[in-house]
């Protein structure tokens, strides 16, 4: 059977209830833009041509538009006079005059491609000029009513500024997705008018149209009528992203993944994750982000587009575009950065932040130090406290260390340098030249002491008085000058 589907997508409309620079339709939830949602649902239907109606902010709208379904048709509504004009415009850049017309708005997240390929599927099989997606609703304020006969048969669309108060009692809503045989759709948008309380031309008059030529009208609830609301300020984007997070983490929970704390854990649309993987209270995964099985996030973690792997272990942290290998171990309180990659079994710990860092399988870097720009090879360890000095103050430069080197406390790496295989640091070494192989690099020279500098320098100070009694009560045993 020809499928012969478009889809369009108002987006013209400015969403002034956001109150916001940004367009509505481009404000996000669970990872996506409002309208990249649409679109994902809009693709499930598998459609020849998918029509976007841009108008207020046509450039930002239709370029992110364009990189969700870069073969988009984009027509420009100069001026929103309403949802009838709207598909106006977008039937002209088109000139389709058979086939299936799907009419859906930006603005509504929750919708999925199931729900959207079924109501085409029923649309189609009643053979119907017009079928509208309806839903049962609570507080209909504000939404198209559906009006039906006694025999329940659909007569048109009223809109509230339009409806009677008996009108206005009717629960059954207009969702604002519609589906339009072409050849009707086309020969009914010239006739209608504007001749109404918003002064618009309302789509939805295309229902009246359609039983004034004797054709079918049908309209079919749908059950989950969330998934059809549409999100107008941020108190409802927050509402409906709240729903949209606890749908995601639910299909995760019944497909194997362990949730402590549903309601403090966020997971973006487009996230994947392994079988029993468990995420602790006050986890964000988001974005791309990846997780292998086995593996335990959080708490309190958020990792944007990073990959984990099966049986690794991620506590209180925050990344951003990192890998972390299989059974590697993160945090507490580590900071990975773009272009960090930890190996297999390798270890990040406590007050760790790197960038473009490959830490190789079995390395550590597990206490207080700053990885940039940075090699270390398999194995290896480095000492609490270590900086990887990668910034002249111009330009940034690498450090590659190799294999099982052990570096000690407080080790400074001033980049560009190189540690063999093996090497080894004193503590508060400044690493300023390449380290062979098996060698020990110290730059530190011998200890000094100037003695008796408290009381000197520091007279009448509780440092002072402190150095004096320790040495009444104990003097320095090979001190000449105490000796008797
Ligand atoms: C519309 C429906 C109403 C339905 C409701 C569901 C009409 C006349 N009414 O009402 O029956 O219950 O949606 O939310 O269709 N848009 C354009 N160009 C325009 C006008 C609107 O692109 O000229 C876009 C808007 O950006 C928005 C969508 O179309 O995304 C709906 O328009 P809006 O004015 O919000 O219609 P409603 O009054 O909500
Ligand atoms: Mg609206």
């Amino acid at each position: 059977m020809p499928h012969d589907l478009t889809v369009i997508v108002l987006a013209a409309g400015g969403g002034t209830r956001m109150k916001s620079k940004t367009m509505k339709v481009l404000h996000e939830v669970g990872g996506r833009s409002m309208i990249g949602h649409v679109l994902n649902a809009a693709m499930a239907t598998e459609p020849a041509r998918v029509v976007a109606v841009v108008g207020v902010q046509r450039e930002q709208v239709g370029a992110h538009i364009q990189g969700i379904v870069p073969d988009v048709v984009l027509a420009v509504q100069e001026e929103q006079l309403g949802t009838g004009h709207a598909v106006r415009v977008a039937m002209a850049a088109v000139a389709q005059t058979s086939g299936t017309v799907v009419v859906a708005t930006g603005d509504t997240p929750l919708l999925t491609g199931d729900s959207l390929r079924d109501f085409v599927a029923e649309h189609r099989a009643s053979q119907a000029a017009v079928s509208i997606l309806s839903g049962v609703v609570d507080d209909p304020f504000g939404l198209g009513r559906v009006l039906r006969n006694e025999e329940g048969d659909v007569l048109a669309i009223v809109e509230e500024k339009d409806a009677s108060d008996a009108q206005r009692e009717i629960r059954e809503i207009n969702s604002g997705i519609l589906a339009f045989d072409a050849a009707f759709l086309t020969e009914a948008l010239p006739r209608i008018g504007n001749d109404n309380a918003k002064g618009e031309y309302y789509l939805t008059d295309a229902i009246g149209l359609a039983r004034v030529d004797g054709l079918t009208v049908g309209a079919h609830p749908i059950d989950d009528v969330m998934q059809t609301e549409g999100v107008n300020d941020r108190a409802q984007l927050a509402r409906i992203g709240a729903e949209l997070n606890r749908r995601i983490v639910t299909a995760w929970m019944r497909a194997g993944v362990s949730v402590m704390d549903p309601a403090t854990t966020w997971v973006d649309a487009d996230v994947v994750l392994g079988q029993d993987v468990t995420l602790l209270p006050g986890t964000q995964l988001l974005g791309a982000t990846v997780v292998g099985e086995d593996a335990v996030i959080g708490p309190d973690t958020t990792l944007k587009d990073c990959e984990v792997g099966a049986g690794a272990r991620v506590v209180r942290t925050h990344g951003e575009l990192a890998v972390v290998g299989d059974q590697a171990d993160v945090g507490p309180f580590s900071y990975l950065r773009p272009g960090t990659r930890l190996g297999v079994r390798g270890k990040i710990g406590a007050f760790v932040e790197t960038k473009n860092a490959d830490i190789g399988d079995g390395a550590k870097v597990p206490h207080l130090s700053y990885v940039g720009d940075a090699e270390i090879g398999e194995g290896t360890n480095i000492g609490a406290g270590t900086i990887f000095a990668n910034y002249d103050g111009v330009a940034k430069h690498r450090t590659r260390i190799g294999r099982h080197a052990k570096t000690g406390s407080n080790t400074t790496f001033v980049a560009p340098v190189e540690v063999g295989d093996g090497a080894g640091t004193g503590a508060g070494t400044v690493v300023r030249r390449d380290v062979a192989p098996g060698a020990l690099a110290v730059s530190a020279g011998p200890q000094r002491e100037i003695e008796g500098w408290a009381t000197r320098r520091r007279p009448g100070t509780d440092q002072a008085t402190a150095a004096e009694r320790a040495l009444a009560e104990s003097p320095p045993a090979d001190d000449p000058a105490t000796d008797d």
